[in-house]
């Protein structure tokens, strides 16, 4: 993908209405640090265009970032962070789970899980809400750097199974820092979503 232009185009909040967008969009879920926005600013080959911080919970809105007028990408907030507010995590909850629900341009849901751990309840909750919207998440194994090259194989293995991943589904490692995995995940957004428009005819 040549990126010619970005622009973070809408911010929604708890209680914002989710924009009606025409181009398609991909989301991005995970738990809070996870590595979601560092994600976006290398698909966007950008250091800091999308807000990263050593504090878990910066995202605490759906942001669209709209890509050459011809796509979204979508960073949603993470889930999982222990100093929010029950009520909060609640909220933050409905919100994930009314744009999943709701939006008619939503063409792929990538899933992060940080390479290094075993997947948490949440991790497992949230994969499977998103399989029960009929989407077929795939799944970026965030962070390859901190880990061996040698231990790579052996960690994918515990995601797939940690998660209970129904088989075939992609798990894709990848590092923010190397950058290694990028254009794998670019193909699959282009695959995902910039074809099946032009089948459409647009
Ligand atoms: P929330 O907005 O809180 O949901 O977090 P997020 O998922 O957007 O995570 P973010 O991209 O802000 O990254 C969190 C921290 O992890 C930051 O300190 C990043 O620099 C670091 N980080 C993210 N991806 C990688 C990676 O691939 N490798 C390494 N070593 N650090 C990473
Ligand atoms: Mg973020």
């Amino acid at each position: 993908m040549v990126i010619k232009n970005i622009n973070l185009e809408t911010v929604c909040g708890i209680t914002s209405t989710l924009p009606e967008n025409e181009k398609p969009e991909v989301a991005f879920a995970g738990k809070s640090n996870v590595g979601k926005s560092s994600l976006i600013n290398a698909l966007m080959n950008r250091k800091s265009y999308a807000r990263i911080s050593a504090t878990p919970g910066k995202t605490q809105t759906i942001n669209f970032y709209n890509i050459n007028d011809e796509m979204y990408l979508v960073d949603l907030p993470g889930y999982g962070y222990a100093r929010v507010s029950e009520k909060e995590k609640e909220q933050w909850g409905q919100m994930i789970e009314r744009y999943l629900h709701c939006s008619e341009q939503l063409k792929a849901v990538f899933l992060l899980i940080d390479i290094r751990h075993e997947p948490s309840a949440n991790d497992r909750m949230m994969y499977q809400w998103i399989v029960e919207q009929g989407y077929h998440p795939i799944i970026i194994a965030t962070k390859l750097d901190k880990i061996k090259r040698s231990q790579v194989q052996k960690h994918v293995k515990m995601l797939k199974q940690g998660l209970d991943l129904v088989p075939g589904t992609k798990v894709i490692p990848f590092s923010s820092v190397s950058k290694q995995g990028k254009e794998e995940i670019w193909e699959l957004i282009e695959s995902e979503c910039l074809c099946m428009e032009a089948q459409d005819g647009e």
